[in-house]
């Protein structure tokens, strides 16, 4: 997701209390992000927000942070979070290739929503789900790695379910339709345009074995 530059995207990050600026000051105390100390999860690639808004409303007992690689795309979240009185939320501007300079044995659950596809063969090991990706996220979970993933995209799905199968996870919810399932959920922007076009969600849950 590009947006064209916004105009003093830095000062309206920084002046948010939902952006943290250096994140990687925190890294061994999260924690400390949040009013109070509960489970953590994140969002890698967050996009404008809508989903960890609705996540962070709809379980105050979780803490939810956002990591998102543009800062004009970020400046969307914490725009829509102005109204929020959100205590259980925060937004880092950060790639995902650097996860664990911030992130070690914190995190319960990992979402990654309407992930970019890099639908490409030799693109693969780009996409948040490759083999290169899973092996990062190994040590940001506090528990057993645990991954929630939504997607349009069949490439992205299908190669998906053989990575995480090949870096032993089992999964153990996959639907080919999320929308017509009791799976409970919060839609992100994305996912609301593709059922706007009658598209199908798909969505898996992938645990990994002890
Ligand atoms: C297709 S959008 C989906 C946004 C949102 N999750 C949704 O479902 O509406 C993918 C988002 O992931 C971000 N992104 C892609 N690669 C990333 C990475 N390596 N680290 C952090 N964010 C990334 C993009 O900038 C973009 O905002």
């Amino acid at each position: 997701m590009r947006l064209r530059n916004v105009k003093n995207a830095y000062e309206i990050l920084t002046s948010s209390f939902y952006f943290v600026e250096n994140p990687k000051d925190y890294k061994n105390n999260l924690s400390s992000l949040f009013l109070t100390e509960q489970p953590i999860h994140l969002e890698i690639g967050c996009g404008k927000g809508q989903f960890l808004i609705g996540m962070a409303k709809k379980y105050p007992e979780i803490n939810f942070i956002g990591i998102e690689k543009y800062d004009s795309v970020l400046v969307r979240a914490i725009q829509k979070c102005k109204e929020e009185d959100l205590h259980n939320l925060k937004f880092f501007c950060m790639d995902a290739k650097e996860i664990l300079d911030v992130f070690h044995h914190d995190i319960e659950t990992l979402y990654l929503n309407f992930s970019d596809p890099w639908p490409k063969n030799r693109h693969h090991e780009r996409r948040l789900t490759s083999t290169t990706f899973l092996t990062l996220y190994e040590s940001i979970f506090c528990d057993t790695p645990n991954v929630i993933q939504k997607t349009d995209n069949p490439i992205l799905f299908a190669s998906s379910l053989e990575d995480f199968s090949k870096n032993g996870y089992i999964l153990s919810n996959v639907s080919l339709n999320l929308h017509e399932t009791e799976i409970e959920n919060v839609n992100t922007e994305y996912e609301d345009k593709f059922v706007k076009l009658g598209q199908p969600i798909y969505y898996l849950k992938a645990i990994q074995k002890k």
